[in-house]
């Protein structure tokens, strides 16, 4: 695909510049997408299109509400679409994540459809999709269409692009028949992703569930031996490409403190000495991501095993996410209450065993954090991927740490090294954290290594490597095939 115009679209953008008390700002959102798909644009340049949401968004832009990122470095185009309220509330926080959201992901959150929101989207894909068609130079771009904000958008660039090839992820997981079929608009979504050359998804499992969804709601010619979906003369693969990180370049890496220093410098501002034992978990603040849970599994930890209590502390960075929302804000209630409750039961004057850092984290102050800690633990209820395992693995290049991870994370099938757990069963995941705190040195490193062999190797290089060859050997195919 060498020489061929990119233009990825995401909902979030990788880069957000906010106005702050000394002029402007740039931020990197809490993404798993944006981490993974950054690198990537860096690599290939082009354009990437997303909505523009913060407060200085508008200052930085040319007159084609177009500028170059990463700051400084100037690599690829950013273009940005800016949103109405109206807009940001039926798209992004409505259909998107009241209705796609829980309808997705088994975390037993009710979805919610409205016509209205469901009209929104419809329109806001079309706006993307109108911006990709004024940012393609040729009649044959690859276009790189991100998650579930966009299940109509492939269809609507096939109409109007009808030779460009059209790279769709999804980055959340996809149910099965029964549980998708819920969906008043479900014909349309899935008419809509069917506009793809390809589709990916992290896992074999969720291509079969959407395969199926598909056998059981449209009339399509389904190729099982070559996992390709024939629709209205179309061909689409569906096709699984776990999702991952970029590992860290030896020059980003001689620029972290060493784990002895991180060790400290964490233990410190907590107020902690240097024998006290530390895990982490790093999220957004969202429902699917197991925190309460965890927090119970500690509280049972500290209940079976009181040696516990006053030598470890469990830190939960949890970024704020999607906090208009009702279902979000009644959870980190919750979150914050249950946090009280067991520092209350088990804390002591200088001692908390749970910490609640409820604000964003910039990647240095996670990479401490990683470091710093015996346990990373990773409890979603469920996870397309999840890349904070990948992260906690790639910061540690002394081959220590232990990582917990729940079986419901796509991670879970490529990181067989890690203690994997039932979030839901509170006393494995309370042995879990007994055994990590346990663990001997030489198991932990040797786990470790063979965790960060095999995400050294599956970077996300490899990722986009393997979607783009196979949206090449499409190309050469059509190529051929219009002689
Ligand atoms: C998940 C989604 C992404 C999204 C991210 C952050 O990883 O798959 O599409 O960007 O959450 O959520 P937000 O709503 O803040 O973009």
């Amino acid at each position: 695909l060498r020489g061929d115009q990119v233009i990825v679209v995401s909902n979030r953008e990788p880069y957000i510049h906010e106005k702050g008390p000394d002029g402007v700002i740039v931020k990197r959102p809490a993404s798993g997408l944006v981490t993974a798909v950054e690198p990537v644009m860096r690599a290939c340049s082009g354009t990437w299109i997303a909505h523009g949401s913060g407060s200085a968004d508008h200052d930085v832009v040319d007159s084609n509400d177009r500028v170059m990122v990463p700051p400084g470095h100037d690599e690829y185009v950013l273009r940005r679409l800016w949103l109405t309220p109206e807009e940001e509330q039926g798209f992004y926080y409505g259909f998107s994540n009241e209705g796609l959201w829980p309808l997705c992901h088994v975390a037993h959150v009710r979805p919610v459809f409205r016509e209205a929101d469901w009209n929104r989207y419809r329109e806001v894909n079309q706006r993307f999709a109108d911006a990709v068609v004024a940012e393609a130079v040729v009649e044959d771009p690859v276009v790189l269409v991100q998650d579930y904000h966009f299940a109509l958008l492939p269809a609507m660039i096939r109409k109007k692009l009808p030779r460009a090839t059209i790279l769709t992820f999804w980055h959340i997981p996809w149910p099965n028949p029964e549980s998708f079929g819920i969906c008043p608009w479900r014909r349309e979504i899935l008419e809509g992703m069917l506009g793809s050359t390809i589709l990916g998804f992290h896992t074999r499992f969720h291509c079969k569930n959407f395969i199926e969804t598909v056998d059981r709601y449209l009339e399509a010619r389904i190729e099982h031996e070559h996992s390709t979906i024939s629709f209205h003369d179309d061909d689409t693969l569906v096709e699984s490409y776990p999702i991952s990180i970029e590992w860290p370049s030896d020059r980003e890496v001689a620029t972290w403190a060493p784990v002895d220093v991180c060790r400290r410098n964490v233990r410190e501002r907590f107020g902690y000495g240097p024998d006290h034992y530390i895990a982490v978990g790093v999220d957004r603040f969202d429902y699917t991501k197991g925190i309460l849970e965890r927090l119970h599994a500690v509280e049972r930890l500290l209940e079976k095993h009181p040696k516990w209590v006053g030598r470890f502390s469990f830190i939960q960075v949890a970024a704020p996410s999607r906090s208009s929302l009702e279902e979000y804000r009644s959870f980190q209630d919750r979150i914050q209450q249950v946090t009280e409750r067991i520092n209350k039961r088990f804390g002591s004057e200088g001692y908390l065993p749970v910490h609640l850092l409820a604000e964003h984290h910039e990647h240095a102050a996670l990479i401490e954090l990683y470091r710093a800690a015996e346990i990373c633990v990773v409890t979603s209820l469920h996870d397309g991927m999840n890349l904070v395992c990948k992260e906690f693995v790639a910061a540690r290049d002394d081959e220590l740490g232990v990582l917990i991870l729940s079986r419901f994370a796509g991670a879970a099938r490529e990181m067989p090294e890690a203690l994997i757990v039932n979030p839901y069963h509170v006393e494995e995941c309370a042995d879990a954290l007994e055994q990590g705190l346990a663990m001997p040195a030489a198991e932990q490193r040797e786990r470790m290594a063979s965790l960060r062999a095999s995400v050294r190797e599956f970077n996300v290089y490899r990722w986009a490597g393997r979607m783009l060859a196979d949206g090449g050997r499409s190309r050469l195919r059509d190529r051929i095939q219009a002689r």
